[in-house]
């Protein structure tokens, strides 16, 4: 065990059988060796700092049927919202005046929001603030409204692969396509932006040989950011009998993938901090590097029900933004407020 993780701290690469064999044999001794070599990789890539986003979740429509996703088009449960282009721009302000200097856009696919009003929003933002990032998260949308954004001044585009199964994916999507999600993710990268690609832990069925799928399709990909958390049941899905991912599970993964890609940025999600109380603070000592408290209006933070048991909804932005400070701070790291770009790319471009 400990010489394979030492064969990827050194490559940053093992193939499918080696990276199944550490998934399947690792125990107590072995785990606590790999968070160890996750933290040395990323203390000499981006030292203590953990970056901090601001998301804006605008939206809970959505025109996909994700079986797992508790905003899914299936769920008549949802109390539906959208926020107007002021009330964006309000989060905003609102957080530029907190010392956030990226703002992550995010939404169900929501056709309402023209390709011409996401442009809008875009510029504005980036008209207002000259220090400031945009994160796009909107789902899978043609190459021309990619480029459209792009040229409007976006910086980046999370859009999680989900599972690098196709045959897993098919099981847990209604109307997406693998293909599509996949071809999505190279065009991003092609336009220009820095792309977060990412994956659930613990989907119903998903094996280790799944999970050792996503580690090489990442490593092909090459993302700037990687989001990874644990699946959590939603109770109006048919999932909502089913076990979630661990916490132990989500650590060993956010650990090795930030041996596979040292210049990673990695956020310690939202969701591992719902799964365990100190969930994120585990997965910043394992390899992540940022965080994305909320800036979305408390009203309507519950309606962006993604799973159960969702932390944070009732918090004020100001609230959130200390609290996460505090628990990074506590657990021996810094906060940096910046854009904070991935170093790799900065070099390049
Ligand atoms: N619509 C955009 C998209 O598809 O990329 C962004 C919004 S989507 C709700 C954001 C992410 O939430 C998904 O990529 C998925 O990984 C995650 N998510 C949805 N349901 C979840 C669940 N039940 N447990 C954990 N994560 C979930
Ligand atoms: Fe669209 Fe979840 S199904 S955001």
């Amino acid at each position: 065990m400990k010489n394979l993780i030492d064969k990827l701290y050194k490559n940053n690469y093992l193939d499918f059988d080696e990276i199944v064999y550490i998934l399947n044999h690792i125990e107590n001794q072995g785990k606590d060796y790999l968070i160890e070599k996750a933290h040395e990789t990323r203390m000499k890539t981006y030292g203590n700092k953990v970056y901090m986003r601001g998301l804006i979740e605008f939206s809970n429509y959505c025109t996909k049927g994700c079986k797992y996703c508790g905003i899914n088009s299936f769920n008549k449960n949802v109390e539906r919202y959208r926020l107007s282009l002021e009330e964006i721009q309000e989060c905003s302000e609102l957080g530029y005046s907190l010392g956030y200097r990226t703002f992550v856009l995010q939404g169900g696919e929501d056709n309402y929001y023209s390709d011409d009003m996401i442009v809008e929003i875009i510029k504005e933002i980036k008209n207002k603030y000259k220090d400031v990032a945009v994160t796009l998260s909107l789902g899978e949308k043609p190459y021309e409204s990619y480029e459209k954004y792009y040229n409007a001044g976006a910086d980046r585009y999370l859009l999680r692969h989900e599972t690098a199964s196709k045959e897993l994916f098919e099981k847990i999507h209604i109307n997406t396509d693998y293909n599509n999600r996949i071809e999505s993710l190279w065009n991003l990268k092609k336009i220009g932006y820095q792309v977060g690609a990412g994956f659930m832990v613990g989907i119903p069925t998903q094996t280790k040989e799944d999970l050792a799928k996503d580690l090489l399709f990442l490593k092909e990909l090459d993302p700037e950011m990687v989001g990874i958390g644990p699946f959590i049941p939603h109770k109006d899905t048919i999932y909502k009998n089913q076990q979630g991912g661990t916490l132990e599970d989500t650590i060993t993964m956010i650990a090795l993938t930030r041996l596979f890609l040292p210049h990673g940025l990695l956020p310690a999600t939202t969701a591992l901090g719902t799964i365990d109380p100190l969930g994120r603070e585990k997965g910043i000592k394992a390899g992540a590097n940022v965080v994305m408290p909320n800036l979305s209006p408390t009203t309507v933070r519950e309606k962006y029900s993604l799973y159960n048991g969702k932390i944070c909804t009732g918090d004020e932005a100001a609230e959130c933004r200390n609290c996460i400070e505090k628990r990074i701070v506590s657990s021996g790291f810094s906060i940096d407020m910046s854009r904070g770009d991935n170093i790799k790319w900065r070099q390049n471009n």
